[in-house]
């Protein structure tokens, strides 16, 4: 375990996943920071309350302020708005860019070593917007999106065919909205090429649902969106770095000339260990996952673009 994981937002993500970290024990102590007097400091005494019953000894602690988060190994940033129905992530873009801006500050100066995981929305954008604030460099800094798409696809696939979700091995990569990249080349059941299981059509039905996986639960929620499988691919990077697990996992990554491309961030295999990206994979893509990998990079510099720091 770590010293200290922060997470930043105590909302409905940030809350679910100070709780999975605790309860996974991987820093001594979890805080959660959030604007909402009040908030964090009840949902972490009573998430601390847990411990006896699910017998872990992560410490939790709930603040307003940036002083417990001191020299955090490792800082999660879920501060910000969530979508409602009808809402694109894009449109989040000026009120989480002005909020993660505000927190990157904090953290430049309280935290300067840490690792951070950005979950804000629209993902991309917020983890350039983070990365640019902070000064950290690209290993320091990811974005979590990726993770979450791969596991929504994996699911609706086990669930198609009947299989355990252990065996479905897949990877879904670019930027985190309706152009994302789920590879139908990698995508495989203990090995055997999904191609050779599914009609193509059903395929390109998963691909589809899992494209828009996210809005179908906003439609349902109504009120907000995601926050269980979206808290689980958060800690699971947490988990891959602080166990220095050296994990392949999909996520958003400052590209330096990876995949031919320069100066953004986009979903792309990365190998996570104890001090953050240890290494991006790059793949040999088929020449529709190439096009459809520029054209989600196009979907990312445009609000990049508009975003004002
Ligand atoms: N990357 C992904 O795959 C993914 C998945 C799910 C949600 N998200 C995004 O994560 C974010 C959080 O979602 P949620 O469902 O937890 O929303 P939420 O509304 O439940 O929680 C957000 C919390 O952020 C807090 N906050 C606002 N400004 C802050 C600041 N300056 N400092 C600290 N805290 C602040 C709010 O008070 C609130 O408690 C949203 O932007 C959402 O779109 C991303």
């Amino acid at each position: 375990m770590v010293n200290k994981i922060t997470v930043v937002g105590a909302g409905n993500v940030g809350a679910t996943t100070a709780q999975r970290l605790a309860e996974k024990e991987l820093a001594r102590t979890v805080v959660m920071v959030d604007v909402m007097e009040g908030i964090p400091q009840g949902k972490g005494l009573d998430q601390w309350q847990s411990a006896p019953i699910e017998g872990f000894d992560s410490r939790i602690v709930g603040t307003n302020g940036y002083d417990e988060t001191h020299d955090s190994d490792i800082i999660v940033i879920t501060a910000g708005i969530a979508r409602k129905p009808g809402m694109s992530r894009d449109d989040l873009l000026n009120t989480n860019a002005g909020i993660v801006k505000q927190v990157s500050e904090q953290i430049r100066e309280t935290s300067p070593n840490a690792i951070l995981i950005v979950v804000s929305n629209p993902l991309d954008v917020m983890s350039y917007v983070a990365m640019k604030v902070t000064g950290f460099p690209r290993e320091r800094v990811l974005g979590m999106a990726g993770v979450l798409d791969t596991a929504r696809y994996r699911s609706f696939l086990a669930e198609a065919l009947d299989v355990s979700v252990r065996d479905i091995q897949a990877m879904v990569l670019g930027g985190h909205g309706d152009t994302m990249v789920p590879l139908i080349s990698y995508t495989s059941v203990s090995g055997i090429p999904i191609t050779q299981l599914m009609p193509l059509a059903k395929l390109n039905a998963i691909v589809e649902r899992t494209r828009t996986g996210g809005a179908e639960i906003v439609k349902h929620l109504k009120t907000g969106s995601a926050y269980y499988a979206p808290s689980a691919a958060a800690v699971q990077m947490c988990e891959a770095i602080v166990r220095d697990q050296k994990r392949i996992l999909p996520c958003a990554a400052w590209l330096e000339g990876e995949y031919g491309m320069s100066d953004l961030f986009l979903g792309v295999p990365c190998k996570l260990g104890r001090r953050g990206l240890k290494a991006i994979i790059e793949v040999e893509l088929t020449r529709e996952e190439q096009d459809a990998l520029a054209k989600s990079a196009d979907a990312v510099r445009e609000p990049m673009a508009a975003v004002k720091l």
